[in-house]
């Protein structure tokens, strides 16, 4: 164990907007400021903590809890519906009293990621829980890892692949796999064609991974397993290791099914730190790969029920360099900001637009805040400030059909208001992000602060014919 102090006083991670709610809502016909554009046809979904039962305020971390999924529906320029489902689990069936159509699995539901793929909703997480399949309306149907053709666990952070219609991720299970990462590809047609068993002794906590079009990019940072937390029962047995090395991982995509993958990686050494998020990554014409993160100098230390209060996040360019296996660190912006998102054009590729999302300003408490837009060629950033008392959540893209530029679409963002206690769905122009809102889709229920979700257009997954 190291010797540093942590904090002693009770999670904040459960006041304010961060507490659960206790209500599934089903409300039709949202009242909307503005025009929701007629080109969105889909859901904007989001997945979150919310635990069911009561919780140990002094030891609850931010990162658990059972999963509850937001959704709405557009279409024909309008709200046509709001929900909240929990994620179902044995945990939520339990304490609920309630059934599912197909089995789930142990313990709590997946509470990080919702995804669309190949005509089915998946409610993700990583750490060892597969993925639970959801209806186009919410209702959990059964833990469905990928037409069950995953081996292990999954991740919050499938990297997608526009070319190929692939999922890229790191899935790590460390109660199964011990030291053993799998690199793990889910085809365009919702199934595991590829999964890569490799080494990683410290056992880190691999939240997201880059994806390049020669690359997969490994983060091998000093947030690790602690053993000694582990076997003494703690529920969130992670924390911050002075003494691992930092490093940065460079696997070729080509690397084939069930081969040992070690030999094959190109590790690239940095100073320690951590980051949950890269922004994107792309490989330059001399042979570096470039990932944009947001990094922490260091997570998981004297804060051990969140990620906010050992330090705050600032948005970094890595210069990752196979040649020297040297990574140089480059900060783009000196705010604090957090949950970067880009165009599903821009993936993997030489880019110019990101987004993110403002987060405190002081190192004691924090707050998520504005939408960020980085031109990243100019060097350049605008602000959309949503108010004084408003809080914006992950900036999700969404292209404007037959877009002619990268930035032509909107900014799909959950914001909280701590004035009147409930959230809205709000809806930006990328390309005038400065502007008044396009539209707010007023929802009858705050959002608790959570994580990442996207938007699933109905021709990705339909609605029930
Ligand atoms: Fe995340």
């Amino acid at each position: 164990m190291d010797t540093t102090e942590t904090l002693d006083d009770a999670s904040p991670y459960l006041e304010g907007n961060f507490a659960p709610l206790r209500t599934e809502y089903t409300e039709f016909d949202l009242e909307v400021t503005g025009q929701v554009p007629a080109d969105l046809e889909g859901r904007l979904l989001r997945n979150g903590p919310n635990p069911v039962g009561d919780v140990d305020m002094s030891d609850h971390h931010w990162f658990l809890g059972d999963g509850m999924v937001h959704g709405i529906r557009l279409a024909g320029g309008a709200a046509q519906w709001y929900r909240n489902r929990y994620v179902g689990s044995t945990v939520v069936g339990e304490t609920l009293n309630r059934t599912f159509p197909g089995e789930v699995s142990g313990g709590t539901g997946p509470n990080t990621n919702v995804i669309g793929h190949a005509g089915r909703t998946y409610a993700i997480v990583e750490a060892g829980t597969k993925p639970v399949e959801l209806t186009y309306e919410l209702e959990t149907v059964r833990t469905n890892g990928f037409e069950d053709s995953l081996l292990n666990g999954y991740t919050a952070h499938p990297k997608y692949d526009p070319l190929t219609g692939e999922m890229h991720a790191m899935a790590y299970s460390y109660g199964e796999l011990f030291d053993k990462v799998h690199y793990v590809v889910v085809g365009s047609d919702g199934v595991v064609s590829k999964t890569v068993p490799f080494s990683l002794p410290s056992m880190p906590m691999i939240h997201d991974m880059g994806l390049t079009q020669k690359f997969a990019v490994i983060l091998d940072l000093p947030v690790a397993v602690d053993l000694d937390l582990a076997l003494g029962g703690s529920s969130f047995p992670v924390r911050w290791f002075n003494e691992f090395d930092a490093r940065v991982g460079l696997m070729p995509r080509t690397v084939a099914t069930g081969e040992e993958a070690d030999a094959s990686i190109i590790w690239c050494s940095i100073d320690p730190c951590y980051a949950f998020h890269p922004l994107n990554s792309y490989d330059t014409e001399d042979g570096n790969v470039i990932v944009d993160i947001c990094v922490y100098p260091r997570l998981f230390d004297a804060d051990r029920n969140g990620p906010f209060r050992d330090s705050l996040p600032k948005l970094e360019r890595w210069t990752v360099n196979p040649q020297t296996n040297s990574v140089r660190r480059d900060v783009i912006d000196e705010r604090f900001q957090e949950f970067p998102r880009v165009a599903g054009s821009a993936l993997n590729v030489p880019y110019r637009f990101g987004y993110t999302t403002s987060v405190g300003n002081d190192q004691a408490s924090w707050n998520f805040g504005e939408t960020i837009k980085h031109d990243l060629v100019a060097g350049t950033s605008e602000v959309h400030d949503h108010g004084k008392t408003r809080e914006a959540g992950e900036p999700v893209f969404v292209s404007r059909p037959n877009a002619t530029s990268e930035d032509d679409g909107w900014i799909l963002t959950m914001v909280y208001d701590a004035a009147d206690d409930k959230s809205d769905l709000v809806i930006l122009d990328a390309a005038n992000l400065t502007s008044d809102p396009v539209a707010i889709v007023h929802l009858p229920t705050r959002v608790p602060n959570g994580f990442h979700g996207n938007w699933v257009r109905d021709l990705v997954t339909p609605p029930p014919a």
